[in-house]
């Protein structure tokens, strides 16, 4: 199984760390942001295509997926800090800062982000030579340039474009995933960039749908975060249908973009079941009914816990 892989790895990682001697309210702060994980999705995502591609050096596509994963827990470190989303909740525990306070959380998020380069620059692959290729795509869903760094730099820009936004903030680490997996499998990662790059952005949409439909303990996280910090939204720019026409045609694209190869069909059906785990059928039900205003849209939120 991926999701056991991908923790064990993560588990291993973190032991190698020696994080034990660090101070232990940092111990205790980084391991809170890995553990319980969310969805695991970018690591999962990077197995699949190391597989598809072969997967012929699993210490470096371990080292990739847990790279992506540890980045993305520090994202999200910061993401809910008070000076950006001020969320108090996160994968349904207190937030890391709500945890173990403001400088813990800092400093967590900054050590995640050293433990995941760290994760790379000292694994142990069978082909050195794909290492950096490995880290450099890493580099570039991060850095201030394109990705993460930049997509969060958006958001204290008064004006910021959509897809532009969505696709360095979000996107920029789902292309990592599919690239990564592909580089540390010795296959040519251009081939899947357009899948990341698409799944990336349907993965954002629903996230913007999820925002306006779900209710905080559906998600685990604050709800209806993007009208209140007046954030940019596919939900917010299209509309709740238009999000929702978007999304399917972002995951029609993004199954299209599936270089032909022996693992293709799998990966289709984990593409396939992804959206329908973001955006199950209820929750397309209640976009289609209240379009059509059988529901009336700004009510409370509609749908329950058992959707998320
Ligand atoms: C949350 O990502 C941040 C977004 C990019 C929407 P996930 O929804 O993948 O979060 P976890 O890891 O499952 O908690
Ligand atoms: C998440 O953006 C992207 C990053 C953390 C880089 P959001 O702020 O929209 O995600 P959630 O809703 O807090 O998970
Ligand atoms: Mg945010
Ligand atoms: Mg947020």
């Amino acid at each position: 199984m991926l999701t056991q892989r991908i923790e064990r790895a993560l588990e291993a990682t973190l032991q190698r760390s020696a994080l034990s001697s660090s101070p232990p309210r940092l111990t205790r702060a980084i391991r809170h942001a890995v553990f319980p994980g969310g969805a695991r999705i970018r690591p999962q995502l990077c197995l699949a295509v190391a597989m598809a591609c072969g997967d012929d050096d699993p210490h470096l596509s371990d080292a990739m997926a847990v790279s992506l994963e540890l980045i993305h827990c520090a994202s999200l470190v910061h993401d809910d800090l008070p000076c950006f989303d001020n969320a108090a909740l996160r994968r349904g525990q207190p937030s890391v800062h709500a945890a173990f306070g403001e400088r813990i959380a800092v400093l967590a998020g900054d050590g995640l982000i050293v433990m995941s380069f760290a994760a790379l620059a000292g694994s142990r692959p069978k082909h050195a030579e794909r290492l950096a290729d490995a880290i450099g795509i890493l580099e570039q869903a991060v850095g201030p340039a394109r990705g993460i760094v930049a997509g969060q730099a958006w958001e204290c820009e008064p004006k910021a474009d959509l897809v532009t936004y969505q696709r360095e903030k979000t996107g920029s680490l789902f292309t990592a995933a599919t690239a990564g997996g592909a580089a540390s499998s010795g296959a040519d990662p251009r081939s899947w960039l357009g899948l990341g790059d698409a799944l990336g952005e349907a993965y954002q949409v629903a996230d913007d749908i999820r925002d306006v439909l779900l209710d905080v303990q559906a998600l685990g996280k604050p709800s209806h975060q993007d009208e209140t910090h007046d954030r940019p939204s596919a939900a917010r720019e299209l509309g709740l249908e238009g999000a929702l026409n978007h999304f399917n045609g972002l995951i029609t694209r993004a199954v299209g973009s599936i270089p032909s190869c022996r693992g293709a069909l799998r990966l289709r059906g984990m593409v396939l079941a992804e959206a329908k785990r973001l955006l199950p059928d209820e929750c397309v039900s209640v976009v289609r009914q209240m379009s059509s205003g059988a529901l009336v849209s700004g009510s409370p939120s509609r749908v329950g816990a058992s959707n998320a």
